[in-house]
This record gives C-alpha cells, structure tokens and sequence, in this order.
C-alpha cells in the first residue's frame, strides 16, 4: 500500500481526495492545508494526520507519495523540498510558471532518481484518449486540420482569488489553456510555428487566448476562455479533420463523420464513472480517477510514467509560455 501525503485541500485536492477513495493500491495517511477546515474535512474522511503547512508535511510525513494540488506559484518550491527528500510526486498543471522553475525540476528528478507524474489529465480523459488511439492507428489517415476548444465562466473557487492574479496563476494563458497546449504535443508533437491572439481584462491580464499551431502538413487551433458569464455552461470539445474522415467532441457526444459517407457515434466505456460533489467546473471524476490510478499502479509496478511525465509537461510549459511573450506577457502594465 503507497502512503500518500495530499499537499492543498482546495478544489484539485478534494477532486484527489475523492478518487484516492477508490484506488487499490494507494490510500491518503497525511494531509496539509493552511486553512485548518479544508485538511480537516479531507483528513477525517481518509483518517488521515493532518500538518499545518506542506513544508510541515513534507518533512515530518511518513509517505511515499507526495502529491501537490497547490495553487501554481507554490509547486515548484515544494516540488523541490519533496524531490530533495527522494519522495515520488504527483503535481498540478501547469507543472510550473517559468523556464527555469521546470529546468530546475527536471535536474532534481534525475539526480533524486525518483518518480514524477504531472496532472495533465486530458491524456487520460477517456474521448480524448480515443483520440489519440484514433491518430496513432492511422486508421483515418493522417490530421490536416484540428480545433480544440476550452471555455468555461469564471472560477470563483481559488483561495484568495490566486488563479486571477497573472503572476501566481499565468492567466488563462497557462493555466486552462495549458491542458490543450499539451494534448495538442501528445497528438501531434512539436508544431514548426504558432501564432497567438489574445483578449484581455481591464488590469491588461489575458482572458482568452487563440493560438493557431502549424505542422508541416496541418493546422490546429486552440482557444481557452475563462471569462465567460455565470450561467454560460462548460464546453471542451474538439473537431479533428483527418484524411478519410472527421471527428467531432461536442454537446452531441463523440461523433466520426467519414468522407465516403455515413457517421458513427462511438460509445466508450469509462473504467471509472462518478460524478462529483466538489463544484468547479468539472463534472466527472474518471481522467482524476484514471491519471492517479496510472501514477499508482506505475510506482506499484516499479516503472516510470511514460504517459505525462515531468520532462514533457515542462516542454508545454515552455510552449504557452513563448505563446504569452508573443504577445507581450500574460498580463500588461
Ligand atoms: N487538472 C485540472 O483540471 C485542474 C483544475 C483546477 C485546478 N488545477 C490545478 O490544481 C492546482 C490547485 O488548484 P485549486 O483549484 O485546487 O486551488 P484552490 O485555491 O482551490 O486550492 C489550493 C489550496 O492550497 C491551500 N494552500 C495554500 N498554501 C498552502 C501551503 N503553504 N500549504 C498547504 N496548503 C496551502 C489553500 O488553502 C487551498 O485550500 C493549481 O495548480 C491548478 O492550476 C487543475
């Protein structure tokens, strides 16, 4: 059984929380929060101790996961004390806020020699998993042109409103629009250019961002937008052009048009159904569920995570990063 110590009981950690509940394999011993409340009512559900702070965690905790659901601006320093300490790391999106944070990272995982996973969830999200199973097979042939969207109204969970603040968050910029950034490398790997437009709030700081990638034989254009009004409902979907057909994730569900004709909806079985209690804009536990359970049996098996490991979540960072200076920082002055 792994001992994992749940460092930031906000929205991410309850979402954790509750998926940690059904892994084999895993169960949660120790929990940090600076808000007393939020780690108390996670701890009294997995009979857990509780620490004041996750430094405090981190050093006195007996576990062999540390898994980090901090706001952005603290992950890498407590990646760092974790990584020195030989623990193994569950971490957030977007892993880090700048270059040489994730550079920084990188060198201590090798020379820790332990095991890092970062939260890039969409690579486990089942329709976009079916996705990237779709392309590698070549089944429809090769992508020409692809958009993915996300688009949600505003988050009003974060603990003392951080996700708002560009420099603790990176806007919309690096935080929502970091999940797309990341499944599009997964997809397609590295495009030969991008270019970025932006809209901003009154304080200059990005709401919405449009960044079209080019490759070699296709276009793919990404928007995330956080912004929108209270009631406007959640949206992430995509429509993929390949060769021989078209795939669309939209409010219809997961639907394949193919060009000689005739369209298919296709039906997947989650590994994992249930919805959640937590609020936020997420409305299923199954890519939380299935990331975890991935990172665990992983560890459990003695092997590395190859599915969204630390070195490649950075290189994404890197990419929306030169995204935002493109167009002169996440927020201007
Ligand atoms: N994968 C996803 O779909 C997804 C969705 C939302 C957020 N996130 C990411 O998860 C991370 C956390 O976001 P969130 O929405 O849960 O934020 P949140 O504000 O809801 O929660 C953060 C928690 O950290 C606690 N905290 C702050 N400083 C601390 C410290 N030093 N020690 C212990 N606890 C401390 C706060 O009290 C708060 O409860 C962010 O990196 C965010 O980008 C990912």
């Amino acid at each position: 059984m792994l001992k994992v110590g749940l460092i930031g009981c906000g929205f991410m950690g309850g979402m954790h929380a509750a998926c940690y509940k059904e892994i084999e394999g895993a169960q949660i011993v120790a929990v940090a929060d600076v808000r007393s409340e939020k780690a108390e009512e996670i701890a009294k559900a997995h009979g857990a101790e509780i620490y004041a702070t996750g430094d405090e965690l981190i050093v006195k905790a007996d576990v062999d996961i540390i898994d980090i659901c901090l706001p952005t601006y603290l992950h890498t320093h407590h990646a760092v004390e974790a990584l020195r300490r030989g623990k193994n790391v569950f971490i957030e999106k977007p892993v880090c806020l700048t270059a040489e944070e994730g550079e920084l990272l990188v060198a201590l995982q090798k020379e820790s020699g332990t095991k890092v996973q970062v939260g890039q969830v969409i690579r486990f999200w089942d329709e976009y998993k079916w996705l990237k199973e779709a392309s590698d097979s070549g089944r429809f042939g090769k992508i020409r042109s692809a958009v993915f969207k996300r688009l949600s109204s505003v988050p009003g969970w974060a603990w003392e409103g951080w996700l708002h603040d560009a420099e603790k968050s990176g806007s919309v910029a690096l935080d929502m629009h970091i999940h797309d950034v990341d499944f599009v490398r997964y997809l397609m790997g590295e495009p030969s250019n991008f270019a970025t437009s932006v809209a901003r709030n009154s304080k200059g700081v990005i709401e919405q961002i449009f960044t079209t990638f080019n490759y070699k034989e296709a276009s793919v254009t990404v928007e995330a937008c956080w912004d929108y009004p209270a009631d406007f409902p959640f949206d992430a979907s995509f429509r993929v052009k390949f060769e021989k057909a078209t795939v669309v994730l939209d409010a219809n569900g997961l639907n394949v048009y193919y060009n000689v004709g005739g369209k298919e909806k296709v039906e997947i079985k989650p590994d994992f159904e249930a919805g959640n209690d937590i609020g936020g804009n997420i409305s299923s536990l199954g890519g939380y569920y299935n990331e975890l359970k991935y990172f665990v049996d992983t560890l459990l098996a003695g092997k590395e995570p190859v599915i969204a490991p630390l070195d490649d979540a950075v290189k994404s960072v890197r990419l929306a990063l030169k995204e935002i200076e493109s167009v002169g920082g996440a927020q201007l002055r």
